[in-house]
């Protein structure tokens, strides 16, 4: 047998262990996950509706194009056992394929190899041929479909009904009603892993994974807002124990801190640190105050599941893509500018988060190419250490501060210096609507009246496009769309994963209607205004920040090359000249002993070189970003 250079490392780093284990076991140990992982997730682009041969060409156009850039993972994400039929949707209950073991499988119309029991085995056998990773999703616990069919339970060991104490156990003995998935109520609920049997069931799911060739599972469901310690340990417990490393993600992330996110840490491999991020700004804003803190608790590429593990800022909506919730494909391409996927790109680089990509790689655009392989980003995700916020940065109006205009107010869900949040509709505080008559077709919902100047919504029956099923119909019966303004066909959107945290006042926002349940809306009695996809209801707040006053962020890391990487963010809706002293970077990087050098610099987005002794400043427009790589002797 080969010496392999890790086997040398281990020993010298650990000399006080008499016996080196076997390769396979020490390989494991050190390479699951060493960097963050990248790769492709469905979820952007198709919802929870992709078929084995979209999935399929998009692993082969991921293998040709990406894979060279180490996108090596690709992930179906949820719902892949939901029959796509009329009726069936993201919370709609008894569409799921499921085995007698109440365990869904693939449902064979969408992924037509599964048939004959073989689950995801054939696409596995076919993303592994073409030198990728598989990845799939999965919920928390059980369904409510296998709980209400009340299903037995397999015994992996016998392969038959799992028998405790003379007595077959079943779904309705190990699932926790009381404990369904509250963004998917219809879906799943938790297990109870106290008990053997609950314990058999989770087992039973994981080692089918293992067995159709699964290299990869995001729990869903279990963790933030949604936590789920117990699941969360014995999954572990079960993935360790394979000969074979599955990659452990789990999602979302609402409301976590670094104190929760410590005690999962070391049981997995990535884990979410916000709700979903999709193409706003508001969703790339919201990244940064958490990422920040994560990087100050030293949870970048902390010990995890048989290696490392790395907060996660969420898929890249960019490129071709689908919305939050919806039945539809792919059909539109990212609302986020150039400037803003570069910020939410060099981000995602310097906190060193995943990178799964999320727009239909077989529309692929040159610009969005280029980006999400832009080798200094690659180098800066995969490689850099001691990343952080670099906090003495200096942000000066380039212009004179303008009006918040209603460019913006379509944007981010902004109204005037207010912004729109979700909260639980037990909260009195969200019992703040009523209706007001413009005339006698145009109604408003306005947001306490007695407010100076209310912020108002236009009211409109929903658009329910003919042909749509009468199922839909009946269920949205007496909701409303709500307009931002009139003749403005910009919807409130209540997406339900992006809801209020202690952080931000963020939630509601605006986007093109649709006929989609998270634009659908009612209002109670009460005067709250829940909506329909969600169940949360709309509050209006001020705004932390008057959204136009200087916000500059910037962060720091050190290359394996003795470079030095500063990233400058602009967070103003107006082009900023942002500068930072080298005298702070060397206060930062002690240890480099940068005092009194001078640093070649280049900046990478405008090509911009040259060499400084003291300040390090441009002009960044609007939500953009600007990256320097200096050299420092
Ligand atoms: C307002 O009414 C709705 C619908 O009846 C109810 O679900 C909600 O809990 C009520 N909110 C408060 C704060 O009473």
């Amino acid at each position: 047998m080969k010496i392999s250079v890790l086997g040398f490392f281990f020993v010298l780093f650990a000399p006080s262990l008499c016996r080196v284990p076997s390769e396979t076991h020490l390989r494991t140990e050190l390479e699951h996950a060493s960097t963050p992982p990248r790769g492709w997730n469905s979820y952007d682009s198709f919802c929870w509706t992709v078929s084995e041969e979209e999935f399929l060409q998009n692993a082969e156009i991921v293998s040709n194009r990406l894979k060279p850039h180490g996108y090596e993972y690709v992930v179906v994400d949820y719902l892949w056992y939901r029959r796509k039929v009329p009726g069936a949707y993201t919370d709609s209950l008894g569409f799921d394929v499921i085995d007698k073991w109440g365990r869904p499988i693939p449902d064979p119309g969408r992924w037509p190899s599964s048939k004959g029991g073989k689950g995801f085995s054939e696409v596995a056998k076919k993303v592994h041929s073409m030198g990728l990773k598989f990845g799939i999703h999965v919920m928390r616990g059980i369904s409510l479909q296998a709980f209400n069919a009340n299903t037995p339970i397999l015994d992996t060991a016998k392969g038959s009904a799992y028998v405790e104490s003379g007595k077959q156990w079943r779904a309705k003995d190990i699932g926790l009603k009381e404990r369904a998935c509250a963004w998917m109520s219809h879906g799943f609920m938790s297990v109870n892993t106290k008990l053997e049997a609950g314990r058999a069931f989770l087992r039973s799911l994981y080692l089918q994974y293992a067995e159709w060739g699964v290299d990869f599972v995001k729990n869903d469901c279990v963790f933030g807002d949604d936590l789920d310690i117990d699941e969360i340990t014995f999954v572990s417990e079960v993935l360790r124990k394979l000969d074979r490393p599955i990659l452990y993600s789990l999602s979302p992330g609402t409301s976590v801190t670094p104190a929760m996110a410590k005690e999962v840490s070391g049981l997995v491999n990535m884990y979410r640190i916000t709700g979903d991020d999709w193409d706003t700004w508001r969703d790339v804003l919201s990244h940064f105050d958490v990422s920040r803190d994560f990087s100050n608790a030293k949870m970048i590429g902390a010990k995890g599941l048989l290696g490392r593990s790395w907060p996660d800022l969420d898929m890249l909506p960019l490129g071709w893509l689908t919305d939050p919730g919806s039945n539809e494909g792919p059909h539109r391409t990212s609302n986020l500018n150039l400037d803003e996927q570069r910020t939410q790109m060099t981000l995602w680089a310097m906190a060193k988060s995943p990178l799964m990509f999320g727009g239909d790689v077989r529309k692929l655009d040159e610009t969005t190419y280029n980006l999400i392989t832009n080798p200094t980003l690659l180098e800066i995700n995969s490689f850099s250490l001691n990343n952080m916020e670099f906090p003495y940065v200096s942000g000066r109006k380039f212009r004179r501060k303008r009006k918040v205009l209603p460019q913006d107010f379509a944007e981010g869900g902004m109204l005037g210096k207010r912004a729109f949040g979700l909260t639980t509709c037990k909260d009195p505080k969200a019992n703040g609507w009523s209706t007001k008559a413009l005339d006698q077709d145009l109604e408003q919902i306005c947001w306490r009246e007695k407010l100076e100047e209310p912020p108002c919504l236009y009211k409109r029956k929903p658009l329910l496009a003919s042909g749509v099923e009468m199922i839909y119909k009946q269920q949205y019966e007496g909701t409303l769309h709500l307009l931002a303004s009139d003749g403005m066909e910009t919807c409130l959107d209540g997406s339900p994963r992006r809801r209020l945290t202690s952080k931000e006042f963020g939630g509601g926002s605006f986007s093109p209607c649709k006929r989609d349940a998270n634009q659908m809306w009612e209002l109670n009695a009460n005067g709250s205004l829940v909506n329909s996809y969600s169940g949360l209801c709309a509050t209006v707040g001020l705004l932390k920040d008057d959204a136009g006053s200087s916000e500059v962020r910037s962060w720091i890391a050190t290359g394996r090359r003795g470079e030095i990487y500063l990233a400058f963010f602009n967070l103003n809706l107006e082009m900023t000249v942002i500068s930072a002293n080298l005298a702070d970077v060397a206060k930062v990087l002690p240890w480099k002993n940068l005092k009194g050098v001078s640093c070649k610099y280049h900046e990478i987005w405008s090509g911009k070189s040259g060499v400084t002794k003291q300040l390090i400043s441009i002009a960044v427009e609007k939500h953009g970003c600007s990256l320097f790589v200096l050299t420092c002797v």
